[in-house]
């Protein structure tokens, strides 16, 4: 299922209660248990310098766009087997539209 325009407003809040914990998204933001967002789109995975990504995250050969962010946040153990990232998903289209809008935003 292809991404479709989502409301960044309530991405934000989405972001901020089920993603900052572990990632920033402003140029230049650390990296915390997870890596900083900030340019995600169009980049290859497992790219920021500094973080320490498990090899499955590296190896999986993802190019970010909207469309593969939408796939990877429904369910991401599923999308990239062997990734770290300790987040269950977003079962709904919506919230994952939502999400991405915020990052089109701020990345
Ligand atoms: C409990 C911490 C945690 C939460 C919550 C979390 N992540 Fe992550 N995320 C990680 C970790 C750790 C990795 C690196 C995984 C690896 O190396 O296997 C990661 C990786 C990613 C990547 C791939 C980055 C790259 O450079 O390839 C994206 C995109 C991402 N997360 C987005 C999100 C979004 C959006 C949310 C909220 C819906 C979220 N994450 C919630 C910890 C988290």
């Amino acid at each position: 299922m292809p991404y479709s325009e989502g409301n960044a407003k309530n991405g934000a809040k989405l972001f901020k209660t089920r993603c900052a914990q572990c990632h920033t998204v402003e140029d230049g933001g650390a990296n915390k248990v997870g890596p900083n967002l900030h340019g995600i789109f169009g980049r290859a995975s497992g790219q920021v310098k500094g973080f320490s990504y498990t090899d499955a995250n590296v190896n999986a050969g993802i190019k970010w766009s909207e469309d593969t962010l939408f796939d990877y946040l429904e369910n991401p153990k599923k999308y990239i087997p062997g990734t770290k990232m300790a987040f269950a998903g977003f079962k709904k289209a919506k919230e994952r539209n939502d999400v991405i809008a915020f990052l089109k935003e701020k990345c």
